[in-house]
């Protein structure tokens, strides 16, 4: 059965919770993580979960996921915006993944609007919150599922 999930916090993520709650909310990434832990359990999926502030980890943890994971939600940040290293490691791993922003990213700052993983992702799911991840979970179900 395939149901592993992996769930990939970027860069500043460990920061929820100080952040500019007008965009993220006051959840913690704690917090965050016991959410989607909920619904992934609802769902019937297994997740797991990485974040790191270093480009390089997320790039290595990326090359370590075959075999290890059915599919990713990833959530790289600001990297979004302009890692071409990121987006070749998530290339690399050939698994269905989705984006997830929790503020909309698309109605801030110009730059924002970029994304280089985009077109390697089923869907791209932003400014809906922590609910963005059970979007994305529901989105990888159907898809690993069949
Ligand atoms: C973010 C949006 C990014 O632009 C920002 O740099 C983040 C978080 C989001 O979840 O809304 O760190 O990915």
């Amino acid at each position: 059965m395939r149901n592993r999930v992996e769930v990939m916090h970027g860069v500043n993520l460990d920061q929820l919770g100080r952040r500019d709650p007008t965009h993220y909310g006051g959840v913690t990434l704690e917090e965050l993580e016991r959410r989607i832990s909920e619904c992934a359990r609802e769902l019937g999926l297994e997740v797991r979960f990485f974040q790191t502030n270093h480009e390089g980890k997320f790039v290595e943890h990326l090359h370590r996921l075959n075999g290890m994971t059915d599919a990713i939600v990833l959530n790289p940040g600001a990297w979004t915006h302009y890692s071409y290293a990121i987006r070749d490691a998530l290339e690399l791993t050939r698994l269905p993944a989705v984006e997830v922003h929790l503020s909309d990213v698309d109605a801030r700052e110009e730059w924002r609007r970029r994304s280089v993983i985009t077109d390697l992702c089923l869907a791209r799911i932003a400014g809906k919150g922590p609910d963005g991840y059970r979007d994305a979970l529901e989105r990888l179900r159907t898809e690993i599922a069949e």
